[in-house]
Formats: structure tokens, sequence, C-alpha cells
């Protein structure tokens, strides 16, 4: 008994070839288990196929399932109250330097149970999944103490095991300084690198992120996460040039980062270290439009140099709440430029390789079959409508969500 089945009467956004979009007028899919094994014209499929379901897709569009690559999904509370303040005047530097900010959403994840946290991103996780994301990455960092970051990371795995969507649990230990370490900074950054073998030794570490920037973590400071994390054989990603150009973008490429995000401040240096690295840009135009910033990332040049560009919610309490990707879509275009075809590659082929991963993010035989089918007539619809959500179906490790 073949556990094949055959995806017909599509209209395929593969991503893959030299086509534009990867397009398929007439295409159809097969899948076995959790990957896919054929894509091609719907004419060429094999003969004599056995499969167990046929499913007529009646020429919808199909596109590789949704990856946002850099979410805060897992804390407690939320910060509206800032919002206020910030539209009285203040900026999101004197929250964050008065105490609030990052400060605010640690302790009220302290304050959380790990129950609660969990039942908390499960809602937000299940608003990203009906717009069709497939995988999350999910950072720590509103723990700050090894057992609250502990907490927070197992909320993620639990995520990736029980809500059908694959998670990677990425360490943001270098996010703020918690309130028990004031005034010393340096101790804290030792106890981020002490904490991270034994995080990595519970299974909750894919990846190492830093905060570099005048409110977060010095070049030097985020150098030294990174030699721990890499010494570990963990990849390392960094939140760089958001606020100020720190220059973090060339220490992260350094050491080869998968990738760095926000970028507004970003230099022709960092764009050329990041060029050599072949490390991802990832463009975050929620927490631009949010925090009304006006200086754009340099997004021209990045796709002068050829550097691949994603596009993420960076879901989170104080700079980003929002939980729509297909908006982020609308925003990379609108806000910052980006083609219709270069949004959809950023939350596809882009974000898995921001992540690190070979197998997914494109419609093509031997990848995962998470993939994504659609009631719009082309795929530059996913960018062009803002506030609807034309999904149709789901579907990840060849399994339709009901
Ligand atoms: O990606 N910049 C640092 N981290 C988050 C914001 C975190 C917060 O304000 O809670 C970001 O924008
Ligand atoms: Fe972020």
């Amino acid at each position: 008994m073949t556990s094949k089945q055959v995806w017909n009467n599509a209209r395929l956004a593969t991503l893959a070839g030299d086509q534009p979009w990867g397009w398929v007028e007439q295409g159809a899919l097969v899948t076995e288990g959790e990957h896919i094994v054929w894509v091609g014209e719907a004419s060429q499929l094999p003969a004599g196929l056995e499969v167990e379901a046929e499913h007529d897709l009646q020429g919808a569009v199909v596109t590789p399932g949704l990856i946002d690559c850099h979410t805060h999904l897992v804390y407690g509370g939320q910060r509206a109250r800032e919002f206020e303040l910030r539209l009285h005047g203040a900026s999101y530097e004197e929250i964050a330097r008065s105490g609030g900010g990052i400060r605010s959403s640690v302790s009220s994840t302290r304050a959380a149970s790990e129950e609660h946290l969990f039942a908390m991103a499960l809602l937000r996780a299940e608003s990203l999944k009906a717009e069709g994301v497939t995988t999350l990455e999910i950072k720590s960092g509103y723990g700050l103490s090894l057992e609250d970051e502990a907490k927070c990371l197992r909320v993620a795995r639990r995520l990736g095991e029980e809500a059908d969507v694959s998670v990677l649990k990425t360490y943001l230990g270098a996010h703020a300084v918690p309130p028990e370490f004031q005034g010393r900074q340096g101790d804290y950054v030792e106890a981020v690198c002490a904490w991270m073998p034994e995080l990595k030794r519970q299974g909750l570490v894919d990846a190492v992120d830093a905060f570099c920037e005048g409110i977060g973590f010095t070049p030097a400071e985020t150098r030294r996460v990174f030699e721990t994390a890499r010494g570990l054989g963990l990849n390392v990603k960094l939140h760089a040039e958001q606020l100020s150009d720190q220059g973090g973008t060339q220490l992260a490429c350094e050491f080869a980062a998968l990738s760095c995000d926000h970028l507004e401040h970003l230099s022709p240096a960092g764009i050329a270290a990041m060029k050599a690295s072949g490390t991802v840009a990832v463009l975050l135009p929620g927490a631009y439009y949010f925090l009304r910033d006006t200086m754009l990332p340099p997004v021209a040049a990045l796709r002068e140099a050829g550097v691949p560009m994603a596009v993420s919610t960076d879901h989170n309490p104080g700079t980003s709440p929002t939980l729509s990707l297909l908006l982020m879509l609308n925003m990379a275009c609108t806000l910052f430029r980006l083609t219709p075809e270069e949004a959809l590659r950023g939350v596809t082929v882009n974000a898995a390789k921001a992540l690190g991963l070979a197998d997914r993010g494109q419609l093509r035989a031997g990848l995962r079959a998470d993939f994504c089918v659609w009631a719009v007539d082309h795929p530059n619809e996913l960018s062009y409508y803002f506030g609807r959500n034309p999904l149709l179906r789901r579907v990840r490790g060849g399994i339709e969500s009901p």
C-alpha cells in the first residue's frame, strides 16, 4: 500500500528554478509521507502512479508553506500602555532606559506559569498558522535567568511537538540586562554564556541570538556570546543595526551568522560582509511601522549586492505585536519597496535559509511536503491584499490541517 498522494490541477509558485515565481501554470505535486516526491506539469505526471488519494485543487495557487523566521512568541503580559506613552512623545529608548520595555515583559514572563505561557503562545501560533505558517522560529529573551529562559524555551519546544507547526528555538539571553544584574552588564554576559551549555544539553537551543545596540549589548559583549555559541557548535544570528549602526553585522558575519535582522542602519561595509558570508538579511517591517521609524533598511543596495532577503513578523509585545505574516508581505512591499515576488521568497525560501533549513521553502522533490493552497489568481495577490486571508488549505508534512 502506497502512502502517495497527488495534488492535481494546481497553479504552482514553486520558487525553484529560473522562472519568475518558479511558475508552473498547469501543475501537480506528488507527496509521500512527509515529503514531496514529484513536482511538475500535470501532463508529465509519471504514468501508472499508484496513489492513496487524489486532490483536485481546481486551479488554485499553491506556494510553499510560509516560514516566520523571527518571532518572540513566548512572553507574559502585553505592553499597550507603552504604546500609549510613545504616542504621547516618549521614545522606545527612553522607555527602555527607565526600566520599561523588554524588562517589563521580563517581570510578567517570570511571574507567569509555564502552562499559562504555553496557552498564550498557542493562541498566537494559531493566528500565524491560520495564514499558512508551517514553520516558526521562537526566541527566548524574556526570562533572562537560567530557569526562566529554560521555561520559555520548553514552551517553544512543546509548541513544536503539539501545535502542528515546526518550531526552531533560539536562545536570546543577551536581550536585556535583568534587574538582579543592574550595573553589572559584563557579569550578565558571562552568565548568559555560562547557561548556554546546559540549555543546549537539554535540547532547548537550535541557534543563538543577541541584541547588539546602544540600549542592548556592545559588539565586544556580542562577540563573547558568539564565541561561546560557536564553541558549542551552535549557529548564530543577530538583532543588528536596528536603532543605530554598531557594526554588529560585520561582527556577526565573522561568525558566519545565518542572518542579521532589522538592519535599518546597515552600512555599505555591513552589506559587503553579508554578501561575503552568505548571511540572510531579515527585514521586519512590523517593527519599523510600529516604532514609526523613518530610517529605511537599504533594500536597493542589498538587492544590488545579491544578499538574500527574508521577511518576518518579529512578533513581540514591544515593537511588533502583529500576528499576520501576510500583512508583513504587504508592508515589505509598501514600506520597504520589495517586489511581491521578493516578499514571497522572503517568507519561504529565504526564511528557510535564515534558519539554516535546507529541507523546505520551495516546492521541489525531496523537500518537506509543507505547502499552502490559496484562493487567488496570482501569487502577487498575497502581497496586494492587507487584512484579507485567502488561505484555503494548509498542508504540513503531507498532512492537511483540519
Ligand atoms: O526585535 N530589539 C529587540 N528585540 C525586539 C523587541 C523586544 C521588546 O521590545 O520587547 C525586537 O524588536
Ligand atoms: Fe526581534
